[in-house]
């Protein structure tokens, strides 16, 4: 009988995620399922947290991976957060700002919204002027725009909202493992990232964190949270506590995978990862330029690991991505919404940002074009 998964051959991932898994990550997805509930396991979730923790650089108890790709960890941040009618206020440049606003409005949030034109960031003063204009429950922000490639400035938009009852939410998709993110100096209420970006594990599961401001929100809601998987009141008595009560079966498999994600980003060292991050990127940016080949987004606010390229003159889009991945088993992403066909977006990602992937693509689309 013929079997889907022969052959599945190694493809060098420099598209927006997935990125390349190391196989150590690979090893541990194939390690023996245990139970949800078998004490060992329950150790390894502990671990788990305590690596986010690490990571987010926070102190906030409920720091735990949901059960879903990165938009299930948009959904529960909103999901757990918003009440009908709370005014929100959603800071967009791109096509994940616009899924905020989106999962917000499905919620009965009074949605604000701040347009950046797209490949520029987040522009702090019009952020202040709009927050003395009105008040809001939450203000929503993209850390690193993967449609565009841009860096928006979250440290400083934490800052605007230090010392009001507003909250914090912001999206680590693209960010979590290739950039410094810091929860707690940066006035964070709640984030959510996804696995299959810089933390180089296949997609499934998405790590968030709470502050103790924002579990408060979710404890003294008036009514229930109404989506009852991602319901985190529920879900913390499976991940906190001494007596862990069933919530939904745990994805074991895919925990280890994330276990070992963050083994490696911490042994490495944080500060190594960023800045391998940082000089695969810049050496990108050189090769690119050589081949005349310019960048979409000013360096003042490059993403390291998204990197946005203006397709050249007289190349076919579509042709140039399919050569890449059929000859030369790269792959690198289209652009999205009114960047499309305009722009490619290369991701170096976690493990994919080596020197090896960087000259290997640069003499491939020298090849190809
Ligand atoms: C910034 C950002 N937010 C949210 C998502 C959604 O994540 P997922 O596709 O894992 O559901 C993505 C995915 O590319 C993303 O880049």
């Amino acid at each position: 009988m013929e079997n889907a998964l022969d052959p599945i051959e190694e493809i060098t991932l420099m598209g927006p995620g997935p990125s390349c898994v190391d196989s150590s990550v690979l090893a541990a997805l194939s390690k023996h399922t245990i139970g949800h509930l078998d004490p060992k396991f329950i150790g390894i979730m502990d671990a788990i947290k305590e690596q986010m923790k690490s990571l987010f650089h926070t102190d906030n108890q409920l720091t735990i991976p949901v059960s879903g790709t990165g938009s299930a960890g948009m959904e529960t941040c909103f999901v757990n957060l918003v009440e009908k009618g709370d005014p929100v206020l959603i800071l967009i440049n791109g096509v994940f700002g616009m899924r905020m606003q989106d999962v917000a409005t499905r919620l009965g949030a009074k949605v604000d919204t701040l347009n950046f034109e797209w490949g520029t960031p987040v522009v702090t003063e019009q952020v202040k002027q709009k927050l003395a204009e009105k008040s809001y429950i939450i203000v929503a922000v993209v850390h690193a725009e993967t449609s565009t490639g841009v860096k928006n400035p979250v440290a400083e938009i934490g800052e605007l909202l230090k010392g009001t009852d507003t909250l914090f939410l912001v999206d680590a998709v693209t960010s979590f493992g290739g950039m410094e993110i810091r929860l707690d100096d940066w006035g964070v209420d709640a984030i959510y990232s996804g696995t299959q970006k810089c933390l180089s594990c296949p997609p499934g599961l998405a790590p968030i964190s709470f502050s103790d401001r924002a579990v408060a929100k979710v404890k003294a809601r008036k009514t229930k949270v109404p989506n009852w998987y991602l319901d985190l009141t529920m879900i913390i008595n499976y991940w906190e506590g001494t007596t862990r009560a069933y919530h939904h079966t745990a994805p074991i498999n895919m925990l280890y995978g994330l276990y070992q994600a963050l083994f490696l980003i911490l042994e490495e060292g944080e500060d190594a990862v960023y800045r391998r991050h940082m000089e695969n990127h810049r050496a990108l940016v050189a090769g690119l330029d050589k081949l005349g080949i310019s960048m979409l987004v000013d360096e003042s606010c490059r993403l390291p690991m998204l990197n946005s390229v203006y397709i050249p003159d007289g190349a076919d889009d579509a042709a140039v991505r399919s050569a890449l991945l059929k000859e030369h088993k790269i792959e690198i992403g289209a652009g999205l919404g009114p960047l499309a066909g305009k722009i490619w977006r290369i991701g170096l990602m976690g493990h994919t940002a080596r020197p090896e992937n960087v000259e290997k693509l640069i003499l491939a689309l020298k090849a190809v074009l």
